[in-house]
């Protein structure tokens, strides 16, 4: 795992919703928006799951997982090993904010995606390039 810095935190903190990516057993990937998330420290990004289905599944088969954020530091992307997360303070934080709102969402269990590597997001120099 790695220690994500402070500057690449805030430059997915400041993109409310950032792009998710998994892929299934037979390599097929899928995409799509999370806006419920938070940083749970400098290496673990969690997601909370109301709706993820594909996603879910294709966690479950392999765990990996991506997101790249365009934020006010630059775009960065993260490769992630992910977990689903249906007991434990990490669950009850989830379920909370999802739930203690005017609109109320489900809040079925928190994704826990520990970071394991860092890479450049932007163009021009270092297009790419892996930063931890
Ligand atoms: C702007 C936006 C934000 C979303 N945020 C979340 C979220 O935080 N958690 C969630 O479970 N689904 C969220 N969704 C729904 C997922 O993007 C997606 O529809 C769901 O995971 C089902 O797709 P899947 O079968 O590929 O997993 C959001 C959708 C949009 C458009």
């Amino acid at each position: 795992m790695v220690n994500v810095p402070e500057n690449i935190m805030e430059a997915f903190t400041s993109q409310q919703v950032i792009p998710m990516a998994t892929v299934n057993s037979d390599g097929v990937p899928n995409v799509i928006y999370v806006g419920m998330w938070w940083w749970e420290n400098p290496e673990t990004l969690c997601v909370i799951n109301n709706y993820l289905n594909k996603t879910l599944t294709n966690i479950n088969h392999n765990g990996w997982v991506s997101f790249v954020c365009y934020g006010k530091n630059g775009s960065y992307q993260l490769k992630c090993k992910a977990e689903d997360v249906t007991e434990g303070p990490i669950y009850m934080k989830g379920h909370k904010i999802a739930t203690d709102r005017d609109k109320p969402y489900l809040g079925r269990s928190v994704i826990t995606c520990k970071v394991t590597e860092i890479y450049q997001g932007s163009g021009g120099k270092g297009a790419g390039d892996k930063l931890a």
